[in-house]
């Protein structure tokens, strides 16, 4: 799977948002080790704070079926009514970061933020979220 195929995906996975609140759509698509794709969409929700982001539903799905290990995610995001030449580079908030820290190596891990789907930026984790705090740490 090329990083190009990883944001394919991620564009397929953001028609799936559930956002009725903010019409701000995000797509995921979180890559396994062995080659597996999960996607996750935003899903919000009336009482607001239950919402999930997209990333976190790919991984939660990826995670509650057994998966483990994990090469790259890739993100896109914009306005529901965005052409597609409004699209920005979309980040992964806060949360979605300490999420991917938990299961991820921050040295290895690729996080794909696309604006279309010859257009992304890759980096690692560890770029995002530099002295991250993770399982190691729990260590003594
Ligand atoms: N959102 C994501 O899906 N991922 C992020 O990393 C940031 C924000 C969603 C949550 C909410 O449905 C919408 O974007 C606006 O915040």
């Amino acid at each position: 799977m090329t990083d190009r195929e990883l944001v394919a995906e991620a564009f397929e996975a953001r028609k799936m948002a559930y956002t009725p609140y903010s019409g701000y759509m995000v797509g995921a698509a979180l890559l396994t080790s062995d080659g597996k794709v999960y996607r996750g969409c935003n899903i919000e929700n009336a009482a607001y704070s239950p919402t999930n982001c997209a990333e976190r539903t790919a991984f939660f799905k990826a995670i509650s079926e057994g998966e483990r290990k994990f090469e790259a995610i890739a993100v896109i995001g914009a306005h529901k009514d965005a052409k597609p030449d409004e699209f920005g580079y979309f980040y992964p908030c806060g949360v979605c970061r300490q999420v991917m820290m938990e299961f991820c190596n921050p040295d290895k891990f690729r996080v794909i933020t696309a604006k279309s789907e010859s257009d992304f930026k890759v980096q690692k984790l560890k770029d995002l979220l530099p002295d991250g705090f993770g399982p190691s740490d729990l260590n003594y």
